[in-house]
């Protein structure tokens, strides 16, 4: 076979075959509480998003309906096909390494404490209780608005699920998803006139504890979510 023609081939296997033996991605098996449907139209344009995203440093204190917490966690990582189990962000041969934590502290309808969002069954799966945001912008460098904002987003890496087939690259690739995921989050805040920022600057392993992270979970990115001030 020509050289070229077999490396395409060899692409193709590689990037897509994942989704055909994770049809619903890994998380498939369990279960939380059931979150509102998200909306798939809206009067905002992509356009109108990406121009007037900004990052925010001081927030309201405001609540944030479950509606609009709901609305973040799909953009990040929601089902969008049903059928095939794939997600609202790309991810490398569909074998999705990432999970969205979510710090509330002010969101309408849920106690606060740490959630994970569950992307096929688009539920929040109770993992702690209480307000942990002042730990978070601690574990951040004493970044004040973290403990701010109604709510913070921590994109967490499982590059593990990548390695049998990407090897050396499954590093890169997880954390290519999760600039993926934020920048999504990002932009359906602006839609809700809300806004984020995107942290990398925290203590990798205090983010961990505070979450009760599994070894080999690698927090990514803290994104607080609110009204800007
Ligand atoms: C990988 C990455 C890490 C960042 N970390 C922080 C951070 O720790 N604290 C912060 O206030 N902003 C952080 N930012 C936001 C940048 O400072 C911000 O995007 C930049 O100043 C441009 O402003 P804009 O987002 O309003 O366009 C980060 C952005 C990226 C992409």
């Amino acid at each position: 076979m020509n050289p070229l023609i077999r490396a395409a081939v060899l692409i193709a296997v590689l990037f897509t075959a994942g989704a055909a033996l994770t049809p619903a991605g890994p998380q498939a098996e369990e279960s939380g509480m059931s979150l509102p449907e998200p909306e798939l139209d809206g009067e905002v344009s992509l356009e109108a998003a990406v121009a007037a995203r900004r990052s925010v440093r001081s927030f309201v204190d405001a609540t944030m309906s479950l509606e609009t917490l709901s609305q973040l966690c799909w953009a990040g990582q929601g089902v969008s096909d049903q059928q095939r189990g794939f997600r609202t962000a790309p991810s490398a041969g569909a074998l999705y390494p990432l999970e969205l934590y979510v710090a509330a502290g002010n969101v309408g309808g849920i106690d606060a404490g740490i959630y994970r969002y569950l992307p096929e069954p688009h539920e929040l799966k109770r993992e702690l209780d209480g307000d942990l945001r002042e730990e978070l912008a601690g574990a951040a460098l004493g970044q004040r608005w973290i403990a701010e904002a109604p709510v913070v987003f921590v994109v967490v890496g499982v590059p593990e699920r990548l390695e049998r087939r990407y090897g050396p690259r499954a590093e890169r690739y997880t954390i290519l998803e999760a600039g993926h995921v934020g920048q999504n989050i990002a932009l359906q805040a602006v839609t809700r006139d809300l806004g984020t920022t995107m942290v990398g600057a925290f203590v990798d392993d205090e983010v961990a504890r505070i979450l009760d992270l599994k070894s080999g979970h690698q927090p990514l990115y803290v994104i607080p979510a609110g009204e800007p001030r």
